[in-house]
């Protein structure tokens, strides 16, 4: 059906795409293990505390091949309720409130994360960090680093929480999303990532990683592999390997954006003593890992090769080439009128070398800054308002409670994933036309 002008179209949904959702190899999954009562039994009952074993095997398997890691075991992993989810249980275990000193975000930043660190007491502790080409500025942190250590305060009241044995309280908390990040598209450099794990083990910092986009990649020159090594293996073989038995990463992955987010089902990898410890969280003690039966029925998709058969045949290529339009609709609609990509390295960006390819290598996102005359939050209300074209802007990214540190003022992120590819560039088309209405605007 042709996009009529005033079809809403959305660019700021970070969703899967519903037309490509694995709903038969979800039945077929599902259809073997209901017809076994020797795998719907347990996978319909209370499950052990890290995970269910078949999905922690296949699991382990897979991303062991995936990242090149043959360290990667079962006795690393936890099955989680996703990212989010497992990001609360972290926190719950890994960190105390009157020890713990602060949470250092990446800005632009994942938004949604904030609320789950101020739920579990950093209401007012959140640290915006700038990101640059290579990704978070290590200068910037390491300088905000140093000068919170000065403050003692922390360490003179009393623990309110009482870690196991196999459990321990970190001193400061990094979250990013090295990989295909979100919003900003980019992934951290090798060098930036040896640079970020020897700065957490000077400070007692757990670099906690949402690894949810690395799986969708499609470089061709590494297709089926990891883009970059993960956080939690640089930490694994870095100089020697980990500095203590947790580890200073935990690379949290999740199902969402590869099979659907209504499963609620991720995973953890870390050290083998931090994942011990993660398991003990006590909202899994009493009741197992989250998402018993759905985790034994991606365990069969996984068992079977459906899971990879449907990541290489369906998934990637479908979104590749939404992400190649994407970039195609950019550089025409876009770009001309003052646009600048900040995803990707490109001829566009006067900062970069010149001849640099563009390309979009994975994720969910491409994201742009608007000239600097324009403010992005009101970009998007104009763009909603005027062309029915709904996308994520400015301050959605700023880091909560300090965003004045870093301010998001013409960031604009546009979802691939989401809407279907006529709609995308339809979306990217109505975009320009406010854009260079806009720069008319201001040049009268
Ligand atoms: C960086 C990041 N982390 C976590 C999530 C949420 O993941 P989950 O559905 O596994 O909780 C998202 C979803 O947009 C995300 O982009």
């Amino acid at each position: 059906m042709p996009t009529s002008e005033n079809t809403v179209i959305d660019l700021f949904q970070g969703w899967p795409a519903p037309s490509l959702l694995p709903t038969s190899l979800l039945q077929a999954a599902s259809q073997t293990l209901l017809s076994n009562p020797s795998l719907s039994t347990p996978s319909l009952l209370y499950g052990p505390d890290p995970g269910p074993p078949s999905l922690l095997e296949t699991l382990s398997v897979f991303l062991s091949k995936f990242y090149s890691t043959p360290w990667t075991s079962p006795s690393r992993l936890t099955i989680t309720g996703g990212a989010s989810q497992s990001l609360a249980c972290i926190l719950q275990v890994y960190t105390d409130p009157s020890f713990t000193k602060n949470v250092y975000m990446v800005a632009p930043t994942y938004f949604l994360a904030c609320r789950i660190f101020e739920d579990n007491g950093f209401a007012g502790r959140l640290r915006a960090v700038p990101e640059d080409q290579e990704g978070i500025d290590i200068e910037r942190l390491e300088e905000l680093l140093a000068r919170d250590d000065l403050e003692n305060g922390w360490r003179d009241q009393r623990p309110t929480k009482q870690p196991l044995p196999c459990q321990k309280h970190f001193q400061n908390i990094i979250y990013c999303v090295p990989t295909f990040s979100n919003p900003s598209g980019k992934t951290m450099s090798l060098r930036r990532r040896e640079q970020l794990v020897r700065l957490a083990r000077k400070h007692n910092a757990l670099v906690v990683t949402d690894d949810v986009y690395d799986l969708l990649h499609w470089n061709p020159t590494r297709l089926g592999e990891a883009a970059v090594p993960r956080l939690v293996d640089v930490d694994h073989t870095l100089d020697g390997g980990v500095v203590s038995p947790f580890g200073n990463v935990v690379s949290n992955g999740s199902f969402s954006k590869i099979l659907g987010p209504g499963l609620r089902t991720g995973w953890t990898e870390s050290t083998e003593l931090f994942a011990l410890g993660l398991s003990k969280c006590g909202s899994t003690r009493s009741g197992g890992s989250a998402s018993q039966f759905t985790a034994s029925t991606i365990a069969e998709s996984l068992r079977s090769s459906a899971f990879q058969q449907y990541l290489d045949c369906v998934l990637v290529p479908a979104y590749r080439h939404r992400a190649a339009i994407a970039l195609e609709a950019v550089q025409r609609y876009l770009l001309p009128h003052g646009a600048i990509l900040i995803s990707l390295d490109g001829n566009s960006n006067p900062k970069l070398p010149k001849n640099t390819s563009l390309a979009v290598d994975g994720g969910y996102y491409i994201y742009i800054h608007l000239p600097e005359q324009l403010d992005a939050t009101r970009f998007a209300e104009v763009a909603e308002r005027q062309e029915n074209v709904i996308v994520g802007s400015g301050e959605n990214f700023e880091v909560v409670g300090d965003e004045a540190s870093v301010r998001i003022k013409h960031g604009v992120r546009l979802c691939f994933a989401w809407e279907d590819e006529d709609r995308i560039v339809e979306g990217i088309r109505r975009l320009g036309k406010v854009l260079e209405q806009a720069m008319a605007n201001i040049k009268t």
